[in-house]
C-alpha cells in the first residue's frame, strides 16, 4: 500500500530526532558528500544502502545499466556540479552482475528506445567480445560484459570535457570502476580507476 510509505517515513523521521534532535536541522543546512554514484536504476542496487552511507554522504545519479553517454545532459549536469561545486574526490561508477539492460543489450530483440540507450554496451560487445549476432550469451559471458562495460563507462566518463576542465583546473577527482552482486550483495573494485585525462 503506498500510504505505508508515509506512515513508514514518519517512523523514520521520528527515529532519526530521538538520535540527534538536530538530525534534520544539520542535514538541511547543506551537504558535503564526498563520493558521487553513477550506478543502475535496478532496485536492489540502492547506493547508500549497499555502501552503509547516511544520508547527505553521497550524490546520486543513476540510470538503465550505469551508462555514460556524452550527450545526456542530465548525467553531465550531475557531474560538472558534483566536482565543481560539491568538491567529491571520487566517483563511482557502479554497476551490476545480473543486469536486465546489459542482457537485453545482446539479446538481439528490438525494444524501442532502450535500444538506442544500451548501444555503448553492444559497441563493448562488438569489439571485445564478438560478432552480435553469434548466438546467446551465456550467464557467465554476461558478467564478464557487464565488467567490461562498466571499465569503458569509466574511460567515457574520463573523456568528457567536463572531467578534461576539472582536472586541467587542478580537481583532485578519481573514477572508479565497481561491480556488484546481486547473489552475495558484494562491491568488487575492477581496478580501472582514472585519476586524470585518460587520453
Ligand atoms: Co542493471
Amino acid at each position: 500500500m503506498i500510504k505505508d510509505l508515509l506512515s513508514r517515513n514518519q517512523t523514520w523521521s521520528e527515529q532519526r530526532r530521538a538520535e540527534n534532535s538536530d538530525y534534520f536541522e544539520n542535514l538541511s543546512r547543506l551537504q558535503q558528500p564526498e563520493y558521487l554514484w553513477i550506478g543502475c536504476s535496478d532496485s536492489r542496487v540502492p547506493a547508500n544502502v549497499i555502501t552503509g552511507l547516511e544520508p547527505g554522504e553521497v550524490f546520486v545519479h543513476r540510470n538503465v545499466a550505469n551508462l555514460v553517454h556524452p550527450t545526456d545532459l542530465n548525467m553531465l549536469s550531475v557531474v560538472e556540479y558534483a566536482v565543481n561545486q560539491l568538491n567529491v574526490k571520487h566517483i563511482i561508477v557502479c554497476g551490476h552482475y545480473g543486469c536486465g539492460g546489459v542482457r537485453a543489450s545482446v539479446g538481439g530483440q528490438r525494444l524501442g528506445l532502450i535500444d538506442h540507450w544500451l548501444e555503448p554496451i553492444r559497441e563493448v560487445a562488438d569489439q571485445q567480445f564478438r560478432c552480435l549476432e553469434c548466438g546467446s550469451w551465456t550467464d557467465g559471458e554476461l558478467d564478464k560484459l557487464c565488467e567490461a562495460s562498466i571499465i569503458s563507462q569509466v574511460q567515457r566518463l574520463a573523456r568528457t570535457p567536463t572531467m578534461q576542465a576539472a582536472w586541467a583546473a587542478g580537481k583532485e577527482v578519481a573514477i572508479h570502476g565497481w561491480v556488484y552482486g546481486l547473489k552475495d550483495g558484494l562491491l568488487s573494485d575492477l581496478c580501472c580507476t582514472v585519476r586524470q585525462i585518460a587520453d
